[in-house]
């Protein structure tokens, strides 16, 4: 869709968690602002506004994205994910649960941020992507095999995600219990995970 402008503010379309929605935003609207004030998808949570914290983590086109870092009118058209869109109380997707299980937060601040972060990264993962602690010897084969995640790994890839309450020691054994699980970052109709049916 073509933006409609002013010299202020565009008209544009974003697809989150496969709906679409029109919005008209001032220019200077960040994609978090879009969705929590403009969209009412207040899962998302605002905390440094600044790219420290990781509170604001979203999947962009499935790829992690700090969303208080983006503007909304650079993001016509785009598919996003946020933490409503991987589960609910209903049908949590299989990282909530392992959160759940493991008692892997405290006040909640941070927590969306964290699972949304949590799924990208496992993706990432799966799909072969190396991080800064990733040994020289797997480096060197290349092979584009799925990641071994052990604490390390996992500490440094969820790196960008701060939990003020240190929470830190259960998130990483909620991640533990679902690394081999969740290979799609997708919502939880099509989520992999948890032995459960994987819909068409
Ligand atoms: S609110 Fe975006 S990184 Fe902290
Ligand atoms: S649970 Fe409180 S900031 Fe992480």
């Amino acid at each position: 869709m073509i933006p409609q402008r002013t010299a202020t503010s565009s008209t544009l379309t974003l697809y989150v968690n496969d709906t679409a929605h029109t919005v008209t935003a001032d220019h200077r609207t960040t994609l978090l602002d879009v969705l929590r004030e403009h969209l009412d998808l207040t899962g998302t949570k605002k905390g440094c506004d600044h790219g420290q914290c990781g509170a604001c983590t979203v999947l962009v086109e499935g790829r992690r994205a700090n969303s208080c870092l983006l503007l909304a009118v650079a993001h016509d058209g785009a598919h996003l994910t946020t933490v409503e869109g991987l589960g609910d109380e209903g049908r949590p997707h299989p990282l909530q649960e392992a959160f759940h299980e493991r008692d892997a937060f405290q006040c909640g601040y941070c927590t969306p941020g964290q699972i949304v972060s949590g799924v990208g990264m496992l993706c990432e993962a799966a799909e072969g992507h190396p991080s800064h602690v990733t040994p020289r010897e797997v480096l060197e084969r290349a092979t584009g095999a799925p990641a071994e995640l052990d604490r390390d790994e996992i500490r440094e890839r969820m790196s960008g995600n701060i939990c003020r309450c240190g929470a830190y020691p259960y998130i990483v054994r909620a991640l533990e219990d679902v690394r081999h699980e969740v290979t799609r970052a997708d919502g939880p109709a099509r989520a992999s995970g948890g032995g459960r049916e994987v819909p068409a």
